[in-house]
């Protein structure tokens, strides 16, 4: 019998990626425990959702905070409060200091709306429409100190199409951020995930885990 792991989640605001694990990993009965979500603000809308769903929160303010290590050591404490395998950053606005992200090097993922390595950083769906590219899409990847590189699990594309602005190339890229994220964090339950030289192995799946 494998140990159950447990998964942290970090997010800002509505949560609709958190909402997709939360519920993936309850219909699909992986197992694995969600810890805690955790908020840098108190009005993250996410809250809510995992309160009514009894999952612990907790919210650490940044402005709280006079220095992102000040911060990023407060945020560490609230984390590892729940002894987390996996720590989850789904919509998280937070640029984390480099020890932060040494300390769970190789056990925390993040999603990013593009097809890393293009469009890191902020406003991704105005910089491809700008690009003129012609598909965009997510990417989940492991969390390493450069801001949206790191170890890529997991990617969708889709098509950007002659009529769309920020808002209609967003809404689709986000229903399939909704699919790849709990596909990508349901490896790392299943222990399929490992990173050889930068690039990440996926595992076959395992006999022992019913395929649902
Ligand atoms: C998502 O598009 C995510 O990729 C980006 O911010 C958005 C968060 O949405 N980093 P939600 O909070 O998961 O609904």
């Amino acid at each position: 019998m494998r140990a159950m792991k447990k998964i942290v989640i970090l997010i800002s605001g509505r949560g609709s990626n958190m909402q997709a694990i939360v519920r993936a990993a309850q219909a699909e009965k992986w197992p694995c425990k969600i810890a805690a979500v955790i908020s840098n603000r108190a009005d993250a809308e996410g809250l809510r959702f995992a309160a009514e769903h009894g999952i612990p929160t907790d919210v650490v303010i940044s402005k709280d905070f006079p220095s992102r290590e000040a911060f990023d050591a407060a945020l560490h404490v609230a984390i590892d409060r729940f002894s987390p395998d996996l720590v989850v950053l789904a919509g998280f606005m937070r640029i984390l200091t480099p020890l932060f992200v040494e300390h769970y090097a190789g056990r925390m993922l993040n999603i990013h709306p593009s097809l890393l390595p293009s469009f890191p950083g902020l406003a991704t769906h105005s910089q491809a429409l700008a690009a003129g590219v012609k598909v965009h899409g997510a990417t989940v990847h492991f969390v390493t100190a450069e801001l949206d590189h790191g170890p890529i699990v997991a990617q969708a594309a889709v098509p950007v199409l002659s009529n769309d602005d920020e808002h209609a190339l967003a809404e689709r890229v986000l229903t399939q951020e909704h699919v790849i994220y709990p596909r990508a964090v349901r490896w790392f339950v299943e222990g399929r995930l490992s990173i050889d030289n930068g690039l990440v192995r996926i595992a076959e799946d395992s006999p022992h885990i019913a395929n649902t």
